[in-house]
């Protein structure tokens, strides 16, 4: 099958499309054959080796973190899926490759794609969607008439999470450029701050909740908007000591961590506020519950752009330009 590859981390160097081996199925294992995969960051984030401490990957392998296809077979524990089936899925860490004709992935990682919308389309949602959901439901417990700030309501977590937050009787707060404000006012979002003219610190007061996407300045300044003993939950890091623990890393890297993250840590605890960091986790049944919400049309996925498969480095680009308008796609079949 062709697949894109990493044949050794770099910033600089394209993926590179090979002819492989197709996936070998274990136990509890879907293969699915691509039709569609969404781009995200953190493929260009374990290109560049900046994720290996924590993700490390054995060059060469396959890139690709979203995935919705068909599938054409099942290991013989599979009890959820049978051939045929359309599926959708954020394949787990160290499963990854959806760059590729085919993927095997664990079952339980793996809904049925929602009846309503395309390949392209349920491959926007899954690492996104998923992420929103973890901040906003999981993590946050998000309530009815709350307030909540969500940075970049025009990037691909944010398009997503803007939503789920509105279904959820939050009011949503968010920042983008100009050119992107009516979209995010078609999203539900209430109070709109052009970043490139306004100062969020300014404006919003009181928050229950920040979800964090952005630099550290814009983590700081968020401590500072949200109310006594509300939360800030962040995705861009830096990640926290539970993050270092639940993924088991060493005890140099729990100290690397440490420091990393002892002034926001200090910080927050100054102004009673809870921080943490959310690196977001595969899961099938999360993932059902989000298909009901966009097969009930409370959810709709915002694409971007959509790129032939031999365009994967161009997508790749494209999302590394930090302009996109929800999410980028590749196109496989
Ligand atoms: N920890 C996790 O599990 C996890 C999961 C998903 C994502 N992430 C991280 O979260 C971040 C966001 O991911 P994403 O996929 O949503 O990114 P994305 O889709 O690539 O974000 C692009 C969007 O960000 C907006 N933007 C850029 N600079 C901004 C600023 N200063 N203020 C407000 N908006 C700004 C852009 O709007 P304009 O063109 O209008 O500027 C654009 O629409 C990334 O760092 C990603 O790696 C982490």
């Amino acid at each position: 099958m062709k697949a894109f590859i990493v044949k050794r981390y770099s910033k600089k160097d394209k993926l590179q499309l090979e002819v492989i081996a197709e996936p070998t199925l274990k136990e509890n294992d879907i293969l699915v054959q691509v039709y569609a995969a969404g781009v995200n960051l953190i493929d260009s984030k374990v290109k560049s080796g900046e994720f290996k401490l924590v993700l490390p990957y054995k060059t060469p392998f396959t890139l690709g973190h979203d995935v919705a296809g068909v599938v054409t077979k099942v290991g013989a524990g599979v009890k959820k899926f049978k051939v045929g089936d359309e599926v959708y899925a954020r394949p787990a860490d160290h499963s990854i490759g959806t760059f590729a004709e085919y993927i095997s992935i664990n079952e339980k990682d793996a809904a049925l794609k929602p009846k309503n919308i395309s390949m392209e389309e349920a491959a926007s949602i899954p690492l996104v969607g998923l992420t929103a959901w973890q901040a906003l439901v999981e993590k946050a417990k998000l309530k009815k008439g709350q307030k909540v700030f969500i940075q970049a309501g025009s990037g691909g977590v944010g398009t997503f999470a803007i939503q789920l937050a509105k279904h959820l009787g939050a009011t949503v707060a968010t920042t983008t450029s100009t050119n992107n404000i009516a979209l995010v006012k078609s999203l539900g979002a209430d109070v709109v701050i052009d970043y490139k003219t306004q100062d969020f610190e300014t404006i919003l007061k009181d928050y229950d909740l920040v979800l964090n996407s952005q630099d550290a300045k814009t983590l700081e300044k968020s401590l500072r908007i949200v109310k006594p003993g509300g939360k800030v939950i962040s995705i861009s890091g830096p990640p926290d000591m539970a993050f270092a623990k639940e993924i088991g890393l060493s005890w140099f890297m729990k100290t690397v961590i440490f420091f990393l993250s002892n002034k926001v840590r200090k910080q927050a605890k100054k102004l009673n506020v809870d921080y943490s960091f959310l690196f977001m986790q595969a899961n099938g049944k999360q993932l059902s519950e989000i298909g009901k919400l966009i097969d009930t049309d409370v959810i709709r996925p915002v694409v971007d752009k959509i790129f032939p498969f031999e365009q994967t480095n161009e997508a790749m680009s494209y999302v590394e330009s930090g302009r996109a308008k929800g999410k980028v796609i590749v196109k496989v079949k």
